[in-house]
């Protein structure tokens, strides 16, 4: 922290990131209440590559992203961590995928800790998953090294948990392999 000050966000302008010894801070990044639809077609105006729409939790958004031109969506909660009680992924990705998989990428996020929780998003109807904190608290604990330990064991897991689902293949996920009732 002394040589090098405290970890940052190295996407944000300078003055924006937060400083151990800056009293007051600078401005903030405040969440902007007023972002719209209309924000994302400014963004697919100037953003000519594949665009993804993350935070989708909704059939009805999930159908808005094709409207205004994207190739993905990623069904999120962010991690739970602005709104814990946000529906989960899980609960929403079967009817979301069904609405729009044969003409969106769909991805889905938060809350991945296991080989397991990557079976299930799939299973759901993720076409892959991304991994938040679990790649921060690794790539903390063990730099380069750590990160690409974490990803293995998440790889081992899920390969673990597809044998004992008797899957050979990523595409032999499917929803019949996912409990929905109650114990
Ligand atoms: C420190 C931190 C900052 C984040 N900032 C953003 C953000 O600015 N925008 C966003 O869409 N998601 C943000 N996220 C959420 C992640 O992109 C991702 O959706 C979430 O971490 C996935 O859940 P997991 O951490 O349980 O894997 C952030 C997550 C963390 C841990």
């Amino acid at each position: 922290m002394v040589t090098t000050g405290l970890p940052n966000f190295a996407n944000y302008p300078l003055k924006y990131r937060k400083s151990l010894l800056k009293r007051g801070g600078g401005p903030s990044l405040n969440l902007m209440p007023e972002l719209s639809w209309n924000h994302v077609c400014q963004v697919r105006e100037h953003w000519k590559g594949n665009l993804i729409v993350k935070g989708i939790l909704r059939k009805e958004d999930a159908l808005k992203a094709i409207d205004v031109g994207a190739q993905g969506i990623v069904i999120s909660n962010h991690g739970g961590r602005m709104f814990d009680s946000s529906v989960p992924p899980i609960e929403v990705l079967r009817e979301i995928a069904d609405s729009v998989g044969h003409e969106l990428t769909v991805l889905a996020d938060s809350s991945i800790q296991r080989g397991s929780d990557i079976f299930k998003l799939i299973a759901a109807g993720a076409k892959a998953v991304l991994v938040g904190r679990s790649m921060l608290y690794a790539t903390a604990a063990g730099g380069r090294q750590g990160a690409m330990q974490m990803m293995q064991i998440l790889s081992d897991e899920l390969a673990m948990t597809m044998d004992l689902s008797g899957c050979r293949t990523l595409a032999d996920i499917d929803e019949s392999l996912l409990f929905r009732g109650q114990y």
